[in-house]
């Protein structure tokens, strides 16, 4: 059971390389405008945010990824140091397994002797309310994610669709967990009305995770000859959409744009159409493994000078300008987020 679940971890990084599905997370469809005079220089701007309390240098972190599986302490140990050093959190994998499996336990602690990474852990919702604790305290997470993965859950042999009591699972977190609880979706995006109920139920902090990147239907159908899922890999809410729709529902709430977002001008947008910050999982493990080390840290760097170099195009000092920055829907998310 546990070498099984091992290997299912590392078959997810592995099917995430070879999947070639490329949906759109309709960022293309916001429309930003130069400004010829801006007067801001870059030694000017700043793209620090607060998040939950702690400075970070830019409206990013790196999301949800692994923990676990064969290549899960390298991969966590070189994610949790450059996100250290470039100060952005860093969410560690589903936790699931750490429960049972004392093993695989060491790829999720290591990222706590990073005292000064933010750290966050990540179980799936259905779990109890003390595999949390354990979970939090495995890394001393400042907070932790709940997720929602029912795409993957449906199409997983091994899946579990029992979603029916998500909502009240997640009030009762929300409620009860003495540390801030992120509710995010892996890639099929949150709607309005659901985003509508998270708030309701208490949520404050909300991860889209659209349509447009990683793609957990392929990447289960990758694992598994019997039935071709191929014609299911479109579905979801792409993620320029999922930040409109939740942002929409309150703005007192903390929006993480997530899903495909791979480029400096993918986060500018998402900030300027509702979020609070941005989160990259598929992106980084590219640079990560096809780059090494290096390569994803100075990926990461160039993604820090190209904000600066976006917002002085666009004549903005700080974060907080940048979301008031005017923009234009075009195309199908025009039609799209039209009531
Ligand atoms: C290899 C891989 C493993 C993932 N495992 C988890 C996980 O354990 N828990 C989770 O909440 N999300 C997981 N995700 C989903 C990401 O956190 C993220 O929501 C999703 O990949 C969309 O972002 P992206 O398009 O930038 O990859 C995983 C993603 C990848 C690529």
């Amino acid at each position: 059971m546990n070498s099984q679940r091992r290997e299912r971890k590392d078959a997810h990084i592995e099917n995430y390389l070879r999947s070639k599905s490329r949906e759109s997370t309709l960022l293309d469809n916001v429309y930003i405008e130069h400004n010829a005079i801006s007067d801001v220089s870059l030694d000017e701007i700043d793209t620090t945010i607060e998040f939950m309390g702690k400075k970070i240098s830019m409206p990013l972190m790196v999301d949800a990824m692994t923990g676990g599986g064969s290549t899960s302490v390298s991969i966590n140990e070189d994610l949790s140091s450059i996100c250290e050093s470039l100060n952005i959190p860093m969410a560690v994998g589903s936790e699931s397994i750490a429960i049972t499996d004392e093993e695989s336990r060491e790829s999720f602690e290591l990222v706590k002797y990073k005292e000064d990474l933010f750290r966050i852990g990540n179980l799936g919702f259905e779990r109890e309310f003390n595999d949390f604790l354990f979970a939090r305290d495995l890394i001393e997470a400042q907070a932790m994610q709940v997720h929602l993965n029912l795409a993957q859950e449906l199409v997983m042999k091994e899946g579990d669709n029992s979603y029916h009591s998500s909502l009240s699972l997640i009030t009762k977190l929300v409620n009860d967990f003495p540390y801030p609880i992120i509710v995010k979706e892996t890639g099929s995006g949150i709607s309005k009305p659901v985003a509508k109920k998270l708030v309701d139920a208490g949520v404050k902090y909300i991860d889209v995770a659209g349509k447009g990147g990683t793609n957990f239907i392929e990447i289960e159908d990758l694992r598994d000859f019997e039935v071709d899922y191929s014609d299911l890999y479109g579905w979801g809410i792409p993620t320029a959409k999922s930040i409109i729709d939740t942002r929409s529902v309150s703005d007192d709430i903390f929006v993480i744009a997530s899903g495909g977002i791979k480029t400096a001008m993918d986060i500018v947008k998402a900030i300027i159409i509702g979020a609070d910050m941005t989160a990259m999982s598929g992106e980084v493990l590219n640079y990560l493994l096809h780059g090494g080390y290096e390569a994803c840290e100075s990926f990461l760097k160039e993604i820090n000078l190209k904000i600066k170099i976006i917002m002085a195009l666009l004549g903005v000092r700080s974060i907080k300008e940048l979301k008031n920055i005017d923009y234009k829907l075009t195309g199908q998310l025009k039609e799209l987020v039209e009531d």
